[in-house]
């Protein structure tokens, strides 16, 4: 049975004064031991979160790092720092990091692999873009994104590592694929981490489903067999997020 994920994503959103006054909104509604409920925040918030979680289940994380240790990155932050911090997770990849970012499949690898050395358990995102899917190229998308994304890890950091499936026409459009079709990519890719690792591997690996996840249709997408929780931007900077969370059984 695998442990659901909840992950809030703030994106670039909430000061750090705002950041500890949401957690202490959602601190007392969300007491789940069986869920690891993850905020992911901007660097700028991750100590202050880091405080202000202390006490709760809550876990921390980061929405970027960088794939070297230290160096000549201006405005970067790397594996060590969001160690030392105590980020237990990372996004990684997601689109609006591909899309506005450039961010390349082989960076995105070389990220998960440096989040991995330090322990942190990357978030990694995939998903098609509206055009994809009219094209009915969504499968191959979203295989050729885990591929590229998830090699050369061993065993055990294929079955560690959460994997995001956020069809990009979905995000913050208030517009989720339904139940099925998050289903039917989610399964597809546990099937290529099987092809990439093992099944029993693959069986291990959370996957979950992102983009206008809501309190009203978290449960269903949640309750799909092959859905491992949710990852939630926008109903994550408000009390929902606790509905959302308390949602997954
Ligand atoms: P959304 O964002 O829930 O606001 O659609 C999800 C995400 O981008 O991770």
């Amino acid at each position: 049975m695998r442990k659901k994920v909840v992950a809030g994503n703030w994106k670039m959103n909430k000061t750090p004064k705002e950041a500890v006054a949401l957690v202490e909104l959602l601190k007392d509604k969300i007491n789940r031991d069986d869920v690891d409920v993850v905020l992911c925040v901007p660097a700028i918030d991750i100590t202050v979160v880091a405080d202000a979680i202390k006490g709760t289940n809550i876990k921390l994380g980061a929405e970027n790092l960088h794939y070297e240790d230290s160096g000549a990155y201006t405005g970067e932050i790397s594996a060590p720092m969001l160690d030392e911090v105590g980020a237990g997770y990372v996004i990684i990849g997601h689109s609006e990091r591909r899309d506005y970012f450039k961010e390349r499949d082989d960076a995105v690898n070389k990220k998960i692999l440096k989040a991995f050395e330090y322990n942190i358990t990357p978030i990694l995102c995939v998903g098609e873009s509206l055009a994809e899917r009219e094209d009915g190229i969504t499968i191959e998308k979203i295989r050729m994104q885990v591929k590229k994304g998830i090699k050369n890890c061993t065993d055990e950091q294929a079955a560690k590592i959460v994997i995001a499936y956020e069809p990009i026409w979905a995000i913050g459009t208030g517009k989720h694929a339904t139940n099925e079709q998050a289903q039917e990519v989610c399964s597809e890719i546990r099937k290529c981490v099987a092809e990439m690792y093992s099944d029993a591997v693959a069986q291990k690996t959370r996957i979950l489903y992102g983009g206008s996840v809501n309190a009203a249709n978290s449960a269903e997408l949640f309750a799909m067999p092959d859905i491992d929780g949710g990852l939630v931007g926008g109903a994550s900077l408000k009390e929902d997020f606790a509905v959302i969370v308390n949602s997954a059984v």
